[in-house]
Order: structure tokens, then sequence, then C-alpha cells
């Protein structure tokens, strides 16, 4: 840490109490940046904290960056001497530069994967083959290029279809019946609503979801809280899918002998197939698993933390995130830098009108100065010209609250968050009352 050096004192005798403060730069704009950031700033080690793109919101704990776009962005941290890059959100990992590829080249130590580790977020297909190729438990597949190729690869409904390509979280389909797969495959690969690209027709899994997150250096690992979230809009697991509009983390989420499997038939896995395979790995790595009547199964991987679970997850941890994370990034991995704290945190989205088919933006945001003993991060939020936040995208806010009990996390949740509102505001009354374990 060369820069970020302050020195004070005076007098004759010349004492300069010298500080070197870290300077961490976090990308992205959400609720998720928001929760790290905010648990960056918690850090004992008090680091100088930067965001881009960011939003009004986070720019109350970090600074703006002078930068257009990647490139610019790279350069921008060169000259202001940033320690650390943190990747907050998949995007930049996964660009044809690719973030990490990027800071590794300029020599900032960046905690997100390159573009080829991230192409197990990005491409549905490298992680089918990849978890295939590792024996890692998954649900069976196919990957086919039309549709007359997809519909003799369905061999039992229903069926899930996966587009392999950018698809703005529209590309997965769970199918009850024929006419469903039909008119998905008709988009996809006949109208080609979402580009070129292939699809994985995958068997469908039940039972519950759980998300595991793991902190990847190299060849090691550690384990964080595990969460889960509710991921379709309407109450009871109904309606279409979303970003998340809720989540619950804890230790005691997942019973030690479901996690100690985990352990064994996923995580080990997963870190010695990367190493096996050449893909180098420094960052968060988010297990999307399904816990089947067979036994833990990956949907998906994901080169970053969940959002909204890590709003959930980060105000469980004590310790010193940033210098967790600054050591990590250099291939360090101090696990008792981070310290995970008991008991139960819940995570309410509040989100905007029309979510998730639409969003509305420029609706006024009242009761943000009443709540008390609760966390509240800005996932889709700006301030108007009269200085008031406003919302801004689909996922508005979440309100986050810890306690002992689940039950108390979220009474807590509810109570507080039903000060804040918004017109056509959306939220689901029973997050955190579905449980297992
Ligand atoms: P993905 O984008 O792969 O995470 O899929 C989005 C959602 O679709 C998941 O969170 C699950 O709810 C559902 N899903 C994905 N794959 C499967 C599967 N094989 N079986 C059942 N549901 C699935
Ligand atoms: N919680 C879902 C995601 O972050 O992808």
């Amino acid at each position: 840490m060369g820069n970020g050096l302050s020195a004070a004192g005076s007098g004759v005798g010349k004492l300069f109490i010298l500080n070197f403060v870290m300077k961490i730069l976090v990308t992205g704009k959400g609720g998720r940046e928001h929760a790290l950031l905010a648990a960056l700033a918690d850090s004992p080690s008090s680091p100088e904290l930067f965001c881009w793109p960011g939003s009004d919101a986070i720019f109350e704990i970090a600074q703006r960056t002078a930068a257009r776009d990647l490139p610019s962005l790279i350069g921008w941290m060169l000259e202001e001497e940033i320690d650390l890059c943190v990747a907050g959100e998949e995007s930049l990992l996964v660009t044809d530069q690719g973030l990490a590829n990027l800071c590794q080249a300029a020599g900032i130590p960046c905690w997100g994967p390159p573009k080829e580790s991230a192409q197990l977020e990005a491409s549905k297909e490298f992680a089918k083959e990849f978890l295939v190729r590792h024996r890692i438990p998954t649900a069976g597949y196919s990957a086919v290029d039309t549709k007359d190729e997809a519909l003799a690869a369905i061999k039992s409904l229903p069926v899930v279809l996966k587009f392999d390509g950018l698809a703005a979280g529209k590309g997965v389909a769970v199918c009850g019946t024929q006419a469903e797969a039909d008119s998905f495959l008709d988009a996809v690969l006949v109208q080609r609503q979402f580009g070129p690209g292939r699809m994985v027709v995958e068997e469908c899994l039940t039972g519950p979801e759980l998300s595991v997150f793991c902190s990847i250096v190299d060849g090691g690992y550690h384990i964080l809280t595990p969460a889960r979230d509710y991921k379709r809009v309407r109450d009871g697991d109904d309606g279409p899918n979303t970003g998340g509009m809720g989540a619950v983390a804890a230790p005691a989420l997942v019973p030690a002998e479901m996690m100690a499997d985990i352990e064994e038939r996923i995580v080990k896995p997963t870190v010695a197939g990367l190493q096996k395979d050449g893909l180098p790995y420094r960052g968060f790595l988010y297990f999307g698993l399904m816990l089947t009547p067979d036994g833990p199964k990956v949907i998906e991987y994901n080169c970053r933390f969940g959002d909204p679970e890590c709003e959930a997850v980060m105000p469980l941890f004590g310790g010193d995130l940033a210098e967790y994370i600054r050591h990590a990034a250099a291939g360090d991995l101090k696990t008792e830098l981070l310290e995970p704290r008991p008991g139960w945190s819940v995570c309410l989205i509040l989100a905007s009108a029309g979510y998730p088919e639409t969003s509305r933006s420029g609706d006024v945001i009242t009761g943000l100065d009443s709540v008390a003993g609760v966390r509240v991060y800005h996932c889709g939020t700006r301030r108007n010209a009269d200085g008031n936040f406003e919302t801004n995208g689909g996922r508005v806010l979440a309100v986050v609250a810890q306690a002992d009990t689940r039950e108390a996390a979220r009474d807590k949740v509810y109570l507080e968050a039903a000060k804040v509102d918004f017109p056509g505001s959306q939220r689901r009354a029973d997050i955190a009352t579905l449980h297992f374990s």
C-alpha cells in the first residue's frame, strides 16, 4: 500500500504519524454493492472506498470515480493508486477484455476471476461440461442448436430450457407442458429473440434451493454463511422469477452434516476442477444448489456474491472484510480475518410497480428516516431535484435485520419496512417463513 499515505503532525519535533490507508474500488451499483461497501466501511482497517458506476446512495459511503468505460476505469485506478478492485457484479468480469484480466495486466489486485474462469457463470454449456467432467452432481442435460434437436432431446416433462447467452435474466424457462416448451423454443431458437446461441435442455430437479458462497483462492476455499433467496415475485413462491424478492441467511440455515456433504460432493471437486482445468480463480464463487431427494445438486455457478443474499449475509460478518479480501486477492486466504456471527439475518426487497415484467422509476420514497435498528441498502434509487430519494429500477430497496432467531429477525424487518413506502411498491409477505433444515 504505497498510496493513500496521509501524514499528520507539526511543531519542532516534526512528529509525523504515518497512516497507510488502503484504497478499494468496488464495481457495480445495486443493493449488493451497497451492502459490500457498507461492510468494507465497517472494517477496522478503515479503507478509503470508491465505486463505479455507483449510485447516489452509494456515494454517501464511497467516492465517485471519473471513468467512462472499463479501459478508462483501469487508467483511473492506476492514477489513483487503487490497492484493490472488488468485482461486485459479473458483467465486467465476463466482457471480452475481462475486468480481472485488465487488472492483472495493470498490476492491480482484483477480487473476482478472469474472463476464462467467469465462463462458469457466462455460459450454461461451459458450466455443464465442467460439472460433468468433474463428476459434480447436477441435472442431466443436452446442448442443442435447433428447435428440432431440442424437441428430440426433451425426454419428459417438466423440462428446463436454458438459452446459452445473454438474455437479461429471461433465458431460463421451466416448462410444465409441451406447449410451453414449444413457444419458448420458437421464441429463442426460431425467432432468435436473444440473438444467436445454443440451448441447454435440462432435467427438471425438485427440492428447496440454497445459495452457498465460498471465497476461492487458487486451490484453497473458505465456505461463508449460506443463504436462501426468494426468486418468485409473489407469496408462496408463485409468479414469474425475479432477481430476488428477499433472502434469509444464518450459519444455522443448513445442518452441519448437509454442509459437510455439500463441501465433499460439490465444493472440493469444483475447486480441484478449476485447478485441473487451469482456470485461475480468486474471488467469491456462488453455488446455486437444489437440495433434491438424491442429495444436493448444482443448478448454476455465479462468479460473484448473490443479490439479495449479499445484503443478508454481509451484516453477519465481524472481523475485517477489507483486510480479508486484500490478503485473499494477493493469494493469501486468511480465514481468521472474517468472523461469521451467529444469529439470523433477513432481507426484504421493496420492488417498484410492474416488476419484473416492467419497472417504474420516479416514485418518491417516504419513511426512510423513520426506520430504526435495521439497515436499508439501495438497489435502485436516485435523488430527485428536491434531494429526496425516488425509485430508479425494478428492485428499489433492501431492508435487512438481524436477531438471535429467524422469527425475531423477520418480525423486525417487517415492522420497520412497513414505515417505508412509494407508489406501487411490491413486497412479499412470506420472506423467511418457508424454511428447511
Ligand atoms: P438459472 O438461471 O440457471 O439459475 O435458473 C433460474 C431458476 O430456474 C433457478 O433459480 C431455478 O429456480 C430454476 N431452475 C434452473 N435449473 C433448474 C432445474 N434443472 N430444475 C428445476 N429448476 C431449475
Ligand atoms: N440471488 C440470485 C442471484 O444473485 O443471481
